[in-house]
């Protein structure tokens, strides 16, 4: 992490923190809702990114499947842009700040406020067998990633913004309680792309753990597979390819393609006008397959150099670890603890 440096004056970059669960494939709703933004991040602030290892064993994991997905997950952000030269890029658990300022943070948040997490009610309904501590204390171990580095943004998809204003209550609560000690993080939620939705059931966000596997793209999808889960998604009957109520499927396809081309909803009604949906979705198909054809490869390069990877992470965990643990001394001794 470097500082802008200019004659007069040296000035301070603003902090981003943001994560992803390493919890099988990676779909193009992450990236579209949040990776792509982060590595566009990396040129204006310091940006400090995470594997969430911790929060994904609040869903029970198979061990190696675990280890493996996340190697793949490093990689493929690398391969996404993430770049360890000019950002940190970690794993959460081998800093060990996250648990000690979660468990602190627990103290701190309410049962009534937990209880009220949509991803929790989501998360126990579905995994009704596992309805663990963990998954219900989740949420504080997520705002102890971002307050651990006094984060001016978090950039995420809208699925996260109840989250991101516990995080914000949370901090707010400690703070008046003992005086300035974390940074208040604002969400940084893209307009476009903050919310893909499934490609078989627009109404629902495109989510890997969806049991359709027609409804997710991943990033690791060959060109014919992406193409035939778009020629394949649900539209309407209408057939015209314009934005509207009642037209998820459609509004989703113009959606991707908008974000992927950064093109308007007007222009590209207009690209479109007399034409069928059969040749939209060709074409939201194919913006879709450049875009993710260069991570594909690039992915093939550094899930295959172990050893690079275990440097980038290592070397980024030691700084994590330090310049975190500054802001756990901070709280702590603000409690009251006796510091060693
Ligand atoms: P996770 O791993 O579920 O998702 C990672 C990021 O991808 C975004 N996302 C989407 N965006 C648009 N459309 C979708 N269909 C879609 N699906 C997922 C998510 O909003 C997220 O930004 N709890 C977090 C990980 C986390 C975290 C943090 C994030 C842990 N600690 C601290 C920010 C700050 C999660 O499970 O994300």
């Amino acid at each position: 992490m470097e500082n802008t440096q200019n004659n007069e004056k040296t000035e301070k970059k603003k902090i981003v923190f943001s994560a992803i669960q390493p919890s099988g494939t990676i779909t193009l709703g992450n990236y579209l809702g949040a990776l792509k933004n982060w590595v566009i991040m990396q040129e204006e602030f310091n940006c400090i990114f995470a594997l969430a290892d911790l929060h994904t064993i609040t869903v029970r994991q198979e061990p190696a499947a675990f280890r493996k997905n996340v190697a793949e997950a490093y990689a493929s952000l690398l391969a996404c842009g993430i770049d360890p030269e000019k950002s940190l890029f970690f794993i959460q658990s081998h800093v060990t700040t996250h648990a000690q300022l979660a468990w602190l943070l627990n103290c701190y948040t309410q049962f009534g406020e937990l209880s009220r997490m949509t991803q929790f009610k989501d998360k126990s309904a579905k995994h009704a067998d596992n309805v663990n501590a963990g998954l219900f204390t989740y949420p504080s171990l997520m705002a102890a990633d971002i307050l651990l580095y006094q984060a001016d943004m978090v950039p995420v998809g809208a699925d996260q913004k109840q989250h991101l204003e516990l995080t914000r209550n949370i901090a707010e609560r400690f703070n008046g309680l003992y005086g300035n000690t974390f940074k208040v993080p604002e969400p940084y939620i893209p307009k476009n792309g903050a919310r893909v939705m499934s490609l078989q059931d627009p109404t629902k966000k495109m989510s890997k753990s969806d049991e359709n596997v027609n409804g997710f793209i991943t990033l690791m999808d060959n060109p014919d597979v992406i193409m035939k889960k778009f020629k394949r998604a649900v539209t309407d009957s209408e057939a015209r390819v314009a934005y509207g109520e009642g037209k998820d499927g459609i509004n989703n396809l113009m959606s991707i393609y908008s974000t992927i081309t950064g093109k308007t909803f007007e222009e590209i009604e207009n690209e479109f006008d007399g034409k069928g949906y059969g040749d939209f979705k060709t074409a939201v198909g194919e913006a879709v397959v450049e875009e993710l054809r260069p991570v594909r490869e690039r992915f093939e390069r550094y899930i295959s150099d172990k050893a690079y990877m275990k440097e980038c992470y290592t070397k980024s965990a030691e700084i994590a670890q330090k310049f975190s643990q500054r802001t756990l001394d901070k709280a702590m001794r603000k409690v009251g603890f006796v510091l060693k």
